[in-house]
């Protein structure tokens, strides 16, 4: 875990708070006609209260199915898993989850105030309250302007953004994100990571975002967590230590490509960083 104060733009836990993800041994089996294929196996992860956590690996290695399990969207077939120290349902009972997948899913019959708006309007928040945060959170992803168009009338990085402030509408303490920007061009792309990295500084949300793009792993984390698949295991965590700001200079930093290196040899298996070692990136 990395837990050198002011090494990273996130905020950290307080003393004493409870992680935001304990998986102890989570193993994951799917039975279908054709076999059971065992998705994953001994994952154990701990991501510490606002700590920003990537999961990379080959396709069908099972990020999403993790992300699922932490999310109370599936059980696990073996382990156990906390959240906030509490179980996954009970977690999503308290709310604390905000979730954002590759598709935006924003409805097309409601303007963007009203998409942002749908958790609390599902939760009871009265109108006023929900107007006022919907006008916050639209602030915050840079979409003020937007609140009254559709969906329809958006750009897709716009359409990823409102899904973001819906996912933070009620205030978050865990945000699950499966490739939110594997839909955008690159430089929208890359917009949309700066941003996300200043709206978790602000929100003090923990993420784990799952990703195939190493430079992006690299960009928003303090972990990148290197899987492999069949059955899916955690082969690497490789810690990224920077000093100061994550700001767009950073892309071109020698020190970044230096991390991208080792996150794509982790990756390949190469020169691997085990599991559970101090050793990391030092990008300062
Ligand atoms: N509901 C399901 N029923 C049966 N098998 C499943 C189910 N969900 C996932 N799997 C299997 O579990 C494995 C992991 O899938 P998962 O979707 O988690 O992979 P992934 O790492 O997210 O892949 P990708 O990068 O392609 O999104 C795959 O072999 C997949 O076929
Ligand atoms: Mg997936």
């Amino acid at each position: 875990m990395s837990t050198d104060a002011g090494t990273t733009t996130h905020s950290m836990a307080a003393p004493g708070a409870a992680a935001a993800v304990v998986a102890r041994g989570i193993g994951k089996t799917f039975s279908s006609r054709s076999g059971e294929v065992t998705a994953l196996d001994g994952i154990d992860l701990t991501v510490a209260a606002g700590e920003f956590v990537s999961l990379i690996g080959p396709s069908g290695c099972g990020k999403s199915t993790l992300l699922r399990l932490i999310g109370d969207l599936d059980q696990p077939s073996t382990g156990e898993l906390r959240v906030f120290g509490k179980s996954a349902q009970a977690a999503r009972e308290a709310q604390d989850y905000g979730i954002a997948f590759q598709q935006a899913g924003l409805l097309p019959w409601r303007d963007v105030a009203g998409n942002v708006e749908l958790p609390l309007e599902l939760h009871g928040v009265g109108k006023k309250e929900r107007a006022a945060r919907a006008a916050e959170l639209l602030t915050l992803v840079g979409l003020e302007e937007f609140a009254g168009h559709f969906p329809h009338q958006l750009s897709g990085g716009m359409q990823q953004r409102v899904a973001i402030a819906r996912a933070l509408a009620e205030r978050p303490s865990l945000l699950l994100m499966d490739e939110p920007f594997g839909a955008l061009d690159e430089m929208t792309r890359e917009r949309m990571q700066t941003e996300l990295v200043r709206i978790c500084a602000e929100s003090g949300a923990a993420v784990v975002f799952v990703t195939h793009s190493i430079p992006e792993a690299v960009f928003l984390s303090e972990r990148v967590v290197v899987m492999s698949p069949r059955p899916g295991r955690i082969t690497a965590v490789v810690p990224v230590r920077i000093a100061g700001e994550r700001t767009e200079g950073l892309r071109e930093d020698s020190s970044f490509f230096a991390a991208v290196t080792a996150v794509r040899e982790a990756l390949h298996g190469s020169g691997a960083i085990p599991t559970g070692t101090a050793r990391g990136v030092d990008l300062r």
